[in-house]
């Protein structure tokens, strides 16, 4: 494969797979070149510690729902370097130029309201005027914000987009790339490469108000935009997992057992399909009822935006009782997302019934695939 110098590759660690999307441009349009999936078993998950470091964080902070532990669960940080490196070598992907993302308790994304001021101005005082939002030393996180318009009640005001991420955090990441032999030349968030695989696909519209939420493993990410703008971000510590776990427990059986329950297989040996229905049911209302709390606090604080329609990406998002559940409490029609709904796919290269069905869990690598060295 004669692969051109810009081309990057979408690398997205989810804390149950690795996934990888590697895309090629041509005249404005993706052409899909390889996409690739590595699960991280779950038995190597080391429960709430980080290899070298634990972190604790404020939950009130976050507003996380106060039965959830306080700390991060992240892997053994060589099982994911070996998989990373597994994954690339069995796509045949020798391009080291990565673009990655990352997300949970490490980033804060928060829109503030400021006095109004330009561009240059802000980027002077920004280490200022973000300290008082900023749970950590202001000398430990990197900055980045985006300016998004005028207060709509306040003119002398505007709104902005506040983005940290803790540098350890970051540097941490980075490493992890360096040890599989990559270099991630883009250092992007989650939910602004689920925005960018978006934008592509489906495209924004005027003041029309979206919600995308990021039905994960471990973590649900809610963002709301109003065109392209995005006006109000929440992250949720209950994904997928609260499923299976629900199962696993309610039901005595295995954590694998519990998956193929949970992914439909209804045959699992002294277990009674109807009770299987009854807690993933119940552990779904659950789901939604914090998806609601989150899409509840943005209506709280934002009074003229209604959100039309609400899009669904990551695995879980294949759940079709999930989305029946979601609309029904919501109100609000729900569409599963496709990332490659607007990429070229040679039928004869991928079987397109296999791309549908994986690709929600492929939204943030696409994103990733898509962006640009130089972008930030
Ligand atoms: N049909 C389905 N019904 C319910 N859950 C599903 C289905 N298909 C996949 N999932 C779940 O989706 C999850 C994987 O989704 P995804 O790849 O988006 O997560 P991740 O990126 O690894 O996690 P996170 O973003 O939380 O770190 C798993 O929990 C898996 O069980
Ligand atoms: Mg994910």
């Amino acid at each position: 494969m004669f692969a051109s110098k810009k081309d990057i590759v979408g690398i997205d660690v989810g804390s149950s797979a690795v996934k990888v999307v590697r895309l090629r441009e041509s005249r404005g349009t993706f052409h899909l070149e390889n996409v690739g999936i590595m699960p991280l078993d779950s038995e190597t998950i080391v429960d709430n510690t980080i290899m070298d470091s634990t972190v604790i964080v404020d939950s009130v902070y976050f507003g996380f729902s106060h039965s959830l532990p306080l700390q991060i669960t992240i892997m053994d940080s060589t099982v994911i370097v070996d998989s990373v490196r597994n994954l690339l070598s069995a796509m045949k992907i020798k391009t080291k130029r990565v673009a990655t993302s990352v997300s949970g308790h490490s980033v804060i994304i928060r829109k503030i309201s400021l006095p109004v001021m330009t561009d240059a101005e802000l980027e002077a005082s920004i280490q200022w005027e973000a300290e008082q939002y900023i749970p950590f030393d202001i000398s430990e996180v990197n900055i980045d914000f985006q300016i998004l318009g005028p207060d709509a009640k306040d003119p002398s005001q505007m709104d902005v987009m506040l983005v940290a991420a803790k540098k350890n955090f970051v540097d941490d990441y980075t490493t992890l790339f360096a040890e599989a032999g990559l270099e991630p030349v883009v250092m992007d968030i989650d939910c602004f490469a689920v925005e960018n695989m978006f934008d592509y696909n489906y495209g924004f519209v005027d003041d029309e108000v979206v919600a995308l939420i990021d039905l994960g493993a471990s973590a649900t990410s809610v963002s709301v935009l109003k065109g392209s703008m995005s006006i109000f971000t929440r992250d949720i510590q209950a994904g997928g997992n609260l499923l299976s776990e629900e199962l696993q427990k309610r039901l005595g059986v295995s954590s694998e057992e519990a998956e193929r329950a949970k992914l439909g297989d209804r045959h699992i040996a002294d277990v009674d399909p109807d009770s299987v229905e009854e807690i993933l049911t119940d552990a779904i209302e659950n789901l939604v009822q914090e998806v609601q709390r989150s899409l509840d606090f943005f209506s709280a604080t934002s009074s003229e935006d209604r959100i039309s329609k609400i899009y669904l990406t990551g695995g879980v998002s294949n759940s079709v009782k999930i989305r029946e559940t979601l609309e029904e409490r919501l109100g609000i029609p729900v569409e599963r997302v496709d990332p490659f709904r607007n990429v070229t796919i040679n039928e004869k290269e991928f079987d397109s019934e296999y791309l549908d069905a994986i690709g929600p869990m492929f939204s943030v690598a696409a994103g990733l695939a898509m962006r640009k060295v130089g972008d930030k």
